[in-house]
């Protein structure tokens, strides 16, 4: 797989960057160094003071069915609107166990057992998001997750997380930091 180097997505921590850290906590694997502030950018245009950078790209589908796509089309709102000023930045790594599986047997455990999209739906009112993939790039995490929702639905957004974490698929997260946010 080719990934051009103009859709590169990085994540900078440090102390520059339109999104304000107000928590980061380590759930899985080693603790990364705290920052202030996030920036993202394409890679050419990395801040000069990142204490670490995730790089990620947008890819294309693997587990979603066309009926799944249909209604999370129908439910998602776009990144960026004015009312939603709080984020979360969640990296997350899998397994050797998990990448060992198939296509069939991981969707399986993905949905069937941990109903991820079923279970996420109902939260797609109060919350937009993108998944970044980063383990074809040999980056440390597998994942950059980014949601950002309004201040006030938190409390839905850590119901959400909550759930998902209990459901079999986390058996399989060996690394996971969640960094909340707030727009500056
Ligand atoms: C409104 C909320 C959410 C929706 C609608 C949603 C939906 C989805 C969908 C459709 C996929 C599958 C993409 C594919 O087919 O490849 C996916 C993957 C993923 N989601 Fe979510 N999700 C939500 C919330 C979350 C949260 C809160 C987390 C983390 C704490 C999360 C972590 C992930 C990860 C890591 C993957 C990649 C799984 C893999 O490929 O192994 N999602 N999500």
């Amino acid at each position: 797989m080719t990934i051009k180097k103009g859709n590169l997505i990085s994540f900078s921590g440090g102390n520059q960057g339109q999104w304000i850290v107000r928590s980061m906590k380590t759930l899985s694997g080693n603790a990364i160094e705290p920052v202030s502030r996030i920036e993202i950018t394409k890679e050419s245009q990395l801040p000069a003071d990142a204490k670490w950078t995730f790089n990620a790209f947008i890819s294309n589908l693997r587990y979603t069915t066309r009926k799944e796509k249909t209604e999370l089309d129908q439910g998602s709102k776009p990144l960026g609107i004015e009312s939603n000023n709080y984020a979360a930045l969640i990296p997350i790594k899998k397994s050797d166990e998990w990448w060992k599986m198939t296509q069939d047997e991981r969707r399986k455990i993905f949905e069937e057992d941990s109903r991820h999209i079923a279970l996420s739906l109902d939260y797609l009112p109060f919350i937009s998001r993108q998944l970044h993939h980063c383990r074809d790039l040999g980056e440390h995490f597998d994942f950059l997750t980014w949601f950002e929702f309004s201040s006030a639905h938190e409390d839905k957004f850590d119901a959400l997380v909550q759930m998902l974490r209990e459901t079999k698929e986390w058996d399989y997260v060996i690394g996971e930091i969640d960094i909340r946010l707030h727009r500056s």
